[in-house]
């Protein structure tokens, strides 16, 4: 049987990593082999590439260069790593995808979504993701709680403008796509969080 390919996806500060350990923990507990992995990066060579991605530098990067970085990654990673576990029947659990392209080198970075989408179809076929869970949470108090984990990279340095367009990006494909982007609210306490993931999990378990 083929497996499941999970995203999550949120502005910084959402709590991704918390939230991506209960979902390893949830779906090992019921005997799923889960692999655990990150976009940008997932295999030595897509990690470097985060680093030249995510590095503060002098020289101004231009949106195109970040872009097909980010899709030269996930080519990387897809075709070395995500493809052949859900060959293999694993649960792929990967934290962001797609959908950050779309909210980040897209909304972010005000450009037109048509060449992304040129991408995503060359790159991944007809790979999307199963589910993806967007954390969603006030820009504000994401990016305070973020502040509060140390230097930002090159891409969390941007204004507070910036994220309010990569969040109504994420909501607006949630929108758009119902089905696999399920919203969860990242602002009440963690077992609510929590309660609301188990409810998507449970769903696509019995898909
Ligand atoms: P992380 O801090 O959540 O690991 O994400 C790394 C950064 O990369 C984050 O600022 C968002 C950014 N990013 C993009 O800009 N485009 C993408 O397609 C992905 C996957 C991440």
């Amino acid at each position: 049987m083929p497996g499941h390919f999970i995203t999550l996806e949120g502005i910084e500060g959402v709590g991704k990593t918390t939230n991506l350990n209960y979902v390893r923990a949830w779906l090992e507990a019921r005997g799923h082999e889960v692999v655990v992995t990150r976009e940008p990066g997932g295999t030595p060579l897509a990690e470097q590439i985060r680093e030249l991605l995510l590095t503060p530098r002098e020289e101004a990067v231009s949106d195109m260069t970040e872009l097909l970085l980010v899709f030269a990654a996930r080519a990387q990673h897809l075709h070395m790593l995500i493809e052949p576990a859900l060959a293999r029947g694993a649960w792929v659990l990967c934290d962001r995808f797609t959908d950050a392209t779309f909210a980040y080198q897209g909304a972010g970075r005000e450009r037109d979504a048509a060449p992304i989408a040129v991408l995503e179809e060359l790159v991944q076929g007809l790979r999307r993701p199963d589910l993806t869970l967007l954390l969603d949470l006030p820009v504000e108090v994401g990016l305070a709680r973020a502040k509060a984990r140390g230097k930002p990279d090159r891409i969390e340095g941007e204004k507070a403008a910036f994220f309010e367009r990569v969040r109504a990006s994420y909501l607006a494909r949630a929108q758009q796509e119902p089905d696999r982007i399920c919203v969860i609210d990242a602002e009440p306490p963690l077992a609510q969080v929590q309660k609301s993931i188990d409810l998507a999990l449970e769903r696509l378990e019995r898909a």
